[in-house]
């Protein structure tokens, strides 16, 4: 997160405030370490502050370090940072990261993961820079002064532009140095990058012109660009004037107006501020001085993009505010009984029984002519794939396949140009789903994107695709995002067999179905401290735990688990009820935790034959049925009672006990629901 104000005079107490905002907002994206940049109280001198450890950690830090909070800047920088460790141990090493040399001449902030650090490390150890750390971030600081070292009239741009020109690997980076007082330089590759733009009045400025010019052709390009200087006739002077001034903020005199800048890795961290937002595309570098945004290109190229929009966020801030619940996973548990309703507004007709999806409209029949479709996704958006394949394949009669996308890489599966190709991601940038994506598009298949993040790489780079709609989700652990993306191919699967008579009844009950799950999904919400007192006395301690699901509620079987692990750090296994017998049931005694998933489908008998097993062995199960399944609800079983919905939807309700299980057991347990250890909302690198 950066911060700068260009003619708005702050103190340094509210750079620090707004930087430690900002960075509270992005903390869900890692929580290792963080650490700010601001300027020192001498000219040319940049002050540093770091922290092991979460954010609050470093706030603490610094006002312990007391300094000087009534220095007013007229035009300031400050950037910031919280981690997640890709290298090195998360302690002291830490500390020292991130500045090119003792008197941080450079300083520079990292989201991403450099492959080839080594090797310029290597080259910058050999030309007598001592490094402080292990992490890929410093050697881009010392990277930048040494080309500085040797090129010393260069300007801020160009320099960018060769340091990033020698990265391999994701990174959105800021970049701040004592040469360049009151400038800032934003640039990504792979990983999400936006700046937000504030001004007093309101913004007239509604695109940012892209300066194009490779590399070859900007060393010695002087600032801004002037019609006169490049001796163009009078039209295009105009026009380029009117260009120029779609980059500086301007009044009705044509003077540079007081604007602030807010560079961020996602929108929640500047809605504070500003709605107004224009997101970086890869090998752009953004650089601000004087009140004036330029966007230059790393690299000359054909057809490229010649502006970036200056877009109004829809984001409101009490959506990213806990409100009156103690944690954001229980607040988000809690809003699915209207987040399933936001991803069907507007989408589905319940008395006419229909379903449309603008964003597929152009491409239904391509999809429907595909030879496969094939889910690509990562974690819970990957289950979430798994508990709707079954009616995807019902509905439209194409093969589908499900593949993580780490692994879908490492085979170099086929892809070919009649395949569609749908990626399923909450925050639409999880590098591995990223990557997964630019291999299908470079092999001429259809890409869908299914996200729930409006502007992310994933909807920016996908053919079409279907926005989820579900709210921001702040929680680490993915919880209204899986019952909307559920939600979301199940409509989708629905679109694509609206042509097919047969299939029609289905559709009709599905729709209905879908009319009633929000009020079901309160139903079970309601058992919450049914299920916070079975986590208290019969779970909480206990090392591990299993749960047993068969067809579609295998995938519940699979989410409920890596909620449990995510958060609780309880060991839990999904297990294919089908398999118990081939393995696990060795596992099965009087102790061992056992949850099994048993509401009534067609598969209902050959679950219980799975709890015969169980029971058989002295396992005391508990069973999550159906209401009013006498044979199990009969005092006999511990229970869970979940309404019965059509059989394709019952996952939408199944999977919540487990959420509330994993919460009230992180809970009992004594761990930080919103930031468990060692994990990332949104992992950006590979
Ligand atoms: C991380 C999160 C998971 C999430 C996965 C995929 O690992 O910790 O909760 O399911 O990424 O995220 P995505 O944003 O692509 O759905």
């Amino acid at each position: 997160f950066g911060y700068l104000n260009f003619l708005v005079e702050r103190d340094r107490a509210y750079i620090i405030n707004i930087l430690i905002s900002g960075l509270s907002r992005l903390e869900y994206r890692g929580y290792d370490s963080a650490g700010l940049a601001i300027d020192g109280d001498k000219e040319n001198e940049v002050r540093l502050f770091k922290e092991v450890g979460k954010v609050a950690e470093l706030r603490k830090m610094i006002d312990q370090a007391k300094p000087d909070t009534t220095k007013v800047f007229n035009t300031h920088v400050g950037i910031s940072h919280t981690r997640w460790a890709t290298h090195a141990d998360n302690n002291k090493l830490i500390y020292k990261s991130y500045r090119s040399d003792l008197k941080s001449e450079f300083t520079v902030v990292h989201n991403g993961i450099i492959t080839n650090y080594r090797e310029l490390k290597t080259l910058l150890e050999k030309k007598g820079f001592i490094f402080e750390s292990e992490t890929d971030t410093e050697c881009i600081a010392k990277l930048a002064k040494f080309i500085f070292d040797n090129q010393p009239s260069v300007d801020f741009t160009t320099l960018a532009k060769l340091v990033a020109k020698e990265l391999e690997g994701a990174f959105a980076l800021l970049f701040k140095s004592v040469h360049f007082p009151g400038e800032v330089i934003a640039t990504r590759k792979g990983s999400p990058l936006l700046i937000g733009v504030r001004t007093e009045k309101k913004l007239k400025v509604d695109f940012v012109d892209v300066e194009f010019g490779g590399l070859e052709g900007v060393v010695g390009e002087a600032h801004g660009s002037s019609a006169s200087r490049l001796g163009l006739p009078h039209g295009h002077h105009d026009r380029f004037l009117r260009r120029a001034q779609s980059r500086a903020f301007l009044n009705d005199e044509g003077m540079p107006v007081p604007v602030e800048f807010y560079l961020a890795s996602d929108p929640s961290a500047v809605i504070e501020y500003t709605k107004r937002v224009l997101y970086l595309e890869d090998d752009d570098i953004a650089h601000i001085y004087d009140g004036e945004l330029h966007i230059h290109r790393l690299r000359r190229e054909e057809g490229a993009s010649a502006i970036r929009l200056i877009q109004t966020l829809e984001i409101e801030l009490a959506e990213i505010m806990k409100g009156s619940f103690d944690h954001f996973m229980q607040k988000e548990i809690f809003e699915q009984p209207d987040s399933v309703i936001n991803s069907m507004r507007g989408r589905v007709d319940f008395v006419h029984k229909t379903v449309t999806l603008g964003g597929l409209r152009n491409y239904i029949s391509t999809i429907r002519r595909c030879r496969r479709v094939i889910f690509v996704a990562c974690g819970t958006s990957y289950h979430s794939c798994l508990a709707t394949r079954a009616i995807f394949e019902e509905l439209s009669e194409i093969p589908i396949s499900v593949e993580l996308a780490s692994d879908f890489l490492d085979r170099k599966t086929p892809i070919f140009r009649d395949d569609t190709c749908v990626f399923v991601s909450q925050s639409g940038e999880t590098a591995d789903t990223m990557l997964a994506l630019r291999y299908c598009l470079e092999r001429g298949a259809l890409t869908v994107g299914i996200t729930n993040t409006v502007g992310s790489t994933l909807s920016r780079e996908t053919h079409c695709g279907v926005h989820i709609n579900a709210g921001p989700e702040v929680g680490v652990a993915s919880t209204k995002a899986y019952t909307s993306q559920f939600i979301v191919m199940v409509l989708m699967a629905m679109v694509l067999a609206e042509d097919r008579i047969s299939k029609a009844r289905r559709r009709a009950d599905i729709i209905d179905g879908l009319s009633r799950i929000s009020e079901q999904i309160k139903t079970v919400l309601a058992s919450a401290d049914h299920i916070k007192k079975l986590c208290q006395e019969r779970l909480m301690d206990h090392p591990s735990l299993l749960i047993l699901g068969r067809g579609a509620q295998h995938a519940t079987a699979l989410e409920g688990s890596l909620k449990i692990k995510e958060i609780s750090y309880m060991h839990s296994e999904g297990i294919m009820a089908g398999e118990l017998k081939h393995g696990v049931l060795a596992l099965v005694d009087e102790n061992l935790p056992i949850i099994i998933i048993m509401t009534k489908d067609h598969l209902y008998p050959k679950v219980q034959s799975a709890l015969q097993q169980v029971t058989a062995r002295k396992g005391r199960p508990i069973v999550i049925c159906s209401e009013g399944d006498r044979e199990i609800d009969n005092g006999v079983y511990t229970t869970i009672a979940i309404p019965q919905t059509v059989d394709c939807l019952q996952g939408l309700l199944n999977v919540i006990p487990f959420q509330l299980m994993s919460y009230w057991l992180a809970i009992a347990r004594g761990y930080d629901v919103d930031f468990p250890r060692n994990l990332a909302k949104s992992v950006t690198v590979e």
